[in-house]
């Protein structure tokens, strides 16, 4: 293991805040990098506050690290405006950021947003490599992007980048789809120290989910950085399914890896509406 922290982006938010608390129990010093200030800087813990797509400031923050967790962004569907700066132009800094400053690995939180219009296979587990590019959202296109990134910083400069294809990292499941796509706090701290300490990894794509009863998405290439996932959504479904039903596979909400994202329902333009008229308001 480098001695250097590990710069985590987006540190203020849900899987930052579960990173700040799980690394340091796994030996990792962390420096934690975000627009807005941390509500408490724990002890040991470098805090940045920068945007992350200021580049000159993301060199800075990189510097004498071990590796980056590149977080940082908008975690759902937005504006294009908004998704291609802070998550197209915030990954192409934090991987740049590395490579100027001599950092050799990075981990990126990417999503099955990437690769949410890929239908749900007839039986078994899907492969990262039987779900290409297929993103649901303008969201999506960014995820699939930073995978994109990640590649050519591996390809062309012999960087480690591990992308996480995150599924729905919450502290507990709250609907019968995320009985399948959970990824437990736990498990996204062992996720992300399986990626920070895999030998040569190389450039790497899998799946983040926990080792639910109900997951359809296969586990073999995380399993093979080294995650062991200790958690399972199963304890929450008897809850779930009475408030919400069994719809089944074929469901749309469940016949795609993006879920309602995925569907007709997913209503984008009034989302986008939304967004709009929030950057309006004084
Ligand atoms: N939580 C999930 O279920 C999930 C699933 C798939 C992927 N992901 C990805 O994981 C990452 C973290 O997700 P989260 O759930 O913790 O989201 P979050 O919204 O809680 O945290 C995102 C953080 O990024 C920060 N940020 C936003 N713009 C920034 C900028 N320009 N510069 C610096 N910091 C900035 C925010 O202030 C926030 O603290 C995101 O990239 C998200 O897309 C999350």
């Amino acid at each position: 293991m480098s001695v250097g922290p590990v710069l985590v982006t987006g540190a203020a938010g849900l899987i930052g805040g579960w990173l700040r608390g799980g690394l340091p129990e796994r030996g990792w010093a962390v420096r934690s990098l975000d627009v807005v200030p941390l509500v408490e800087v724990r002890p040991g813990e470098d805090e940045v506050v920068a945007d992350v797509t200021d580049l000159a400031a993301m060199v800075d923050a990189a510097a004498g690290a071990s590796a980056v967790v590149h977080l940082a962004g908008i975690a759902t569907e937005s504006t294009w405006p908004a998704i291609s700066h802070v998550n197209i132009e915030g990954t192409y800094c934090a991987l740049e950021a590395a490579r100027r400053a001599g950092v050799r690995r990075v981990v990126l939180a990417s999503s099955n947003h990437a690769t949410g219009y890929t239908p749900r296979p007839d039986e078994g587990l899907l492969t990262e490599a039987d779900a290409p590019h297929r993103p649901d959202t303008y969201y999506g296109v960014s995820k699939a992007t930073m995978e994109a990134l990640g590649s050519l910083y591996a390809d062309r400069y012999g960087m480690d980048v591990v992308c996480l294809r995150i599924g729905s990292a919450f502290p507990e499941p709250t609907t019968v789809r995320q009985l399948a796509t959970w990824l437990s706090p736990a498990d996204t701290v062992g996720l992300v120290h399986a990626a920070l300490t895999a030998p040569d990894p190389g450039f790497a794509v899998v799946w983040g989910v926990s080792d639910n009863t109900r997951r359809w998405w296969d586990l073999t290439a995380a399993r093979a950085l080294g995650y062991d996932p200790v958690d399972d959504a199963e304890p929450f479904a008897a809850a779930l399914v009475e408030a919400y039903g069994d719809p089944g596979p074929a469901d749309p909400v469940h016949a795609r890896v993006g879920g309602e994202y995925a569907t007709g329902a997913f209503d984008a333009e009034r989302i986008e509406a939304q967004q709009v008229g929030l950057a309006e308001e004084p």
